[in-house]
């Protein structure tokens, strides 16, 4: 169902046609499979499926997970079975639904980017969502996100080795936004998504040690909210292509605060551990306040707060 059948909510995403703007982020509920219990996944916007590498990849040791408040910690370290593994069992079990399947691509080098692109390529998914912002492996990841010439350098290795639509995953650990965001753009990137994690720290006193094994980690949830939207304004202002928006989303106001300003899209991330039926929830809201302000399309809110140009 498009806008043009009715559906307020439908949006279109780097050529991706999506029922509505609500999908899963990356890393937060597998592939898709583990939320049947609970989730539609015809409804969903897209879904946005665990980070893939070349190898399998066991993760990283110790504790990976530990709670902070408002939020969590954690450092996975993208254990995955390998993209070749995910091309064979497992997209072919999610062509079942009437949902498009983005790939999350993560390599240790630029070649490593454009041979998971390129195995991809010629696949089902929708869309290949690079993550050059993880920041819980030891090489590649963020270390890619954080630099201008670094970030272009991958997403042009990318898009030269593949044609499928390029999601662009931004870090939210860096000084200025809005010149990797241009830079993403500049070496052929069709949309943009971020936040990825922000780098943290909890300390265990009983132990006198650092919680996480991998001592740092990456903190999601309510409490990097504020961070998300601040950021999502200031890529979405610098750049001409979409702009996917999540971190700390849990409700429907929360979606509606990204979309406003600039996202044409959103991720739930960490809310579904609380709640597995939270996208739909969102899904469910957002269709609510658009009956509520007869507003005709989601598309007319993108970027609503902003001041008149
Ligand atoms: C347990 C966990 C695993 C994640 N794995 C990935 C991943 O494989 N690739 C990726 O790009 N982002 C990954 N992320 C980041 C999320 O997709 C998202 O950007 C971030 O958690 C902020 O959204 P949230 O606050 O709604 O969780 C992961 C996050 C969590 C909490």
């Amino acid at each position: 169902m498009s806008a043009a059948d009715g559906n307020k909510l439908a949006v279109e995403i780097a050529g991706i046609k999506m029922k509505t703007p609500v999908m899963t982020a990356s890393g937060t509920c597998g592939y898709g499979l583990e939320l049947l219990d609970f989730v539609d996944l015809n409804s969903l916007g897209a879904l946005v499926v665990k980070g893939a590498t070349l190898e399998p990849c066991p993760g990283n040791a110790g504790q990976r997970i530990a709670e902070t408040p408002a939020g969590a910690l954690n450092a996975i370290g993208l254990e995955n079975p390998g993209v070749g593994v995910f091309i064979d069992n497992i997209l072919p079990a999610l062509r079942r639904y009437d949902v498009p399947v983005i790939a999350n691509i993560a390599g240790r080098t630029v070649d490593e980017y454009a041979e998971l692109a390129r195995r991809l390529d010629a696949t089902a998914v929708a869309g290949i969502e690079i993550n050059i912002s993880c920041p819980n492996i030891k090489a590649g990841g963020l270390a890619f996100g954080t630099r201008p010439g670094s970030a272009a350098e991958v997403v042009g290795a990318v898009r030269r080795a593949s044609g499928k639509p390029i999601i662009t995953k931004l870090s939210p650990n860096v000084t200025d936004i809005a010149e990797i965001a241009r830079a993403a753009e500049a070496a052929g990137s069709d949309a943009l998504s971020l936040i990825n994690t922000l780098v943290g720290m909890k300390i265990d006193i009983k132990r006198k040690q650092p919680a996480l094994g991998n001592i740092f980690g990456g903190l999601s949830g309510p409490a990097v909210r504020p961070v998300a939207v601040r950021m999502v304004w200031q890529a979405a202002r610098a750049v001409k292509i979409p702009v996917i928006g999540m971190g700390g989303i849990a409700a429907a106001e929360d979606a509606l605060e990204f979309i406003m300003a600039g996202a044409s899209a959103v991720a739930v991330g960490s809310a579904t551990f609380a709640d597995p039926q939270s996208i739909e929830l969102i899904t469910q809201g957002l269709r609510a306040y658009m009956r509520e302000e007869a507003a005709a399309n989601i598309g007319e809110l993108v970027g609503a707060a902003w001041p008149p140009a």
